[in-house]
């Protein structure tokens, strides 16, 4: 594990050594995954919605993960989702985070209001994920700790307004003051320095880091991944309002001939947008049906390889960075003094 470099409200309050988030990964965010990243000096996030309708099941992850990080806090995600039976999906997992005295919880997908005081009187640190500057401002006001906004290029939900990072980096850090992190389209050093440089925390990895050894899914996923250039993913669903980032499959395809053939009634959707499909797909490595969350930084991931290595060459890369961007400035020092 690289040494401490970058010190951040971030990393102050997330008490990890590097100011990089891998957020909530549907399906993917399993114990050995988290505890990999906690241990190699950022903070990771176990999705409760992987374990769907079974509790008991979550807190045996929950268990297991405090386990290979020897004590060492984690974090879990819960996805809010606009289901109305959405309370009482998630009532008996925030009981197990409480329970299990998760320390960390990243919600996101829906407002966090219902839920805040609850997490918050147990002790448990709230960061909430948004995809707009508006969200975030709300969920400021609401007191949660920290705030991840993402980009449009995130893989994953987006939300309707798909900003890119570069106008809505600086705007958030403006915007917002409690700590913040940016996320979507990040898998590189100069990803973190550009974060850093733009007044945000910390940088959120999603795509990138589903080949990591740690995470389960089939090699053949993972190889495949690897390959990707950078327009490998497309939007569907803008139809419903709910921009869903996902690998360009045959799946994908289909939704988006639903879509361009006006078709609005969502129970003709209903086959393609199972989350059986993905787990399958995760499982078998036949990646081309599902909808499989994915963005374009997929694209920096080059090779399957240990959590550890990949967040030590992201470190590498941003001092490398960030000495380059010195050079260029005493350069022009020097140019301006002669
Ligand atoms: C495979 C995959 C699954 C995801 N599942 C969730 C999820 O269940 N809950 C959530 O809040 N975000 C989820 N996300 C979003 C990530 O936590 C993160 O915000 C996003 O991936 C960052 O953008 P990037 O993909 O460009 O790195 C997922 C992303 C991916 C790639």
């Amino acid at each position: 594990m690289r040494e401490q470099v970058f010190a951040t409200r971030i990393t102050s309050l997330f008490g990890i050594r590097h100011p990089i988030l891998c957020g909530g990964l549907q399906w993917l965010a399993d114990a050995r995954y988290v505890a990999a990243v906690v241990n190699a000096g950022a903070m990771g996030f176990m999705t409760c919605m992987s374990f769907p309708g079974n509790p008991e099941r979550f807190r045996q992850e929950i268990r297991l993960c405090r386990k290979l990080t020897q004590g060492e806090p984690f974090g879990v995600s819960v996805s809010i989702g606009r289901r109305p039976d959405i309370k009482s999906v998630l009532t008996p997992m925030l009981d197990v985070i409480i329970e299990e005295e998760v320390r960390f919880v990243e919600t996101s997908g829906n407002n966090p209001a219902w839920l805040l005081d609850k997490l918050k009187s147990a002790g448990c640190t709230v960061i909430h994920k948004v995809p707009a500057i508006r969200y975030a401002l709300s969920a400021e006001k609401l007191g949660v700790d920290a705030i991840t906004v993402i980009s449009g290029e995130a893989g994953g939900h987006t939300g309707q307004y798909m900003h890119g990072q570069i106008v809505q980096g600086p705007l958030a850090a403006d915007a917002l003051n409690c700590p913040l992190v940016l996320g979507g389209g990040m898998g590189d050093g100069r990803h973190l320095i550009s974060t850093l440089a733009m007044g945000a925390d910390a940088m959120m990895l999603g795509s990138r880091m589903v080949v990591a050894e740690e995470i389960w899914a089939h090699r053949d996923y993972k190889e495949y991944v690897a390959s990707l250039d950078e327009s490998a993913s497309r939007v569907v669903m803008s139809t419903f309002g709910k921009q869903h980032r996902v690998l360009n499959n045959a799946t994908a395809h289909d939704v988006v001939k639903l879509e361009m053939d006006g078709i609005l009634d969502f129970e003709a959707y209903q086959p393609l947008v199972q989350g059986s499909l993905v787990q399958e797909a995760y499982r078998s490595g036949d990646y081309s049906r599902g909808l499989i969350d994915m963005g374009p930084a997929g694209v920096f991931a080059r090779e399957i390889k240990p959590v550890e290595a990949i967040i030590d060459e992201i470190i590498d890369a941003a001092v490398a960075a960030l000495a380059a961007v010195n050079h260029s400035a005493a350069t022009l020092r020097r140019a301006g003094t002669s």
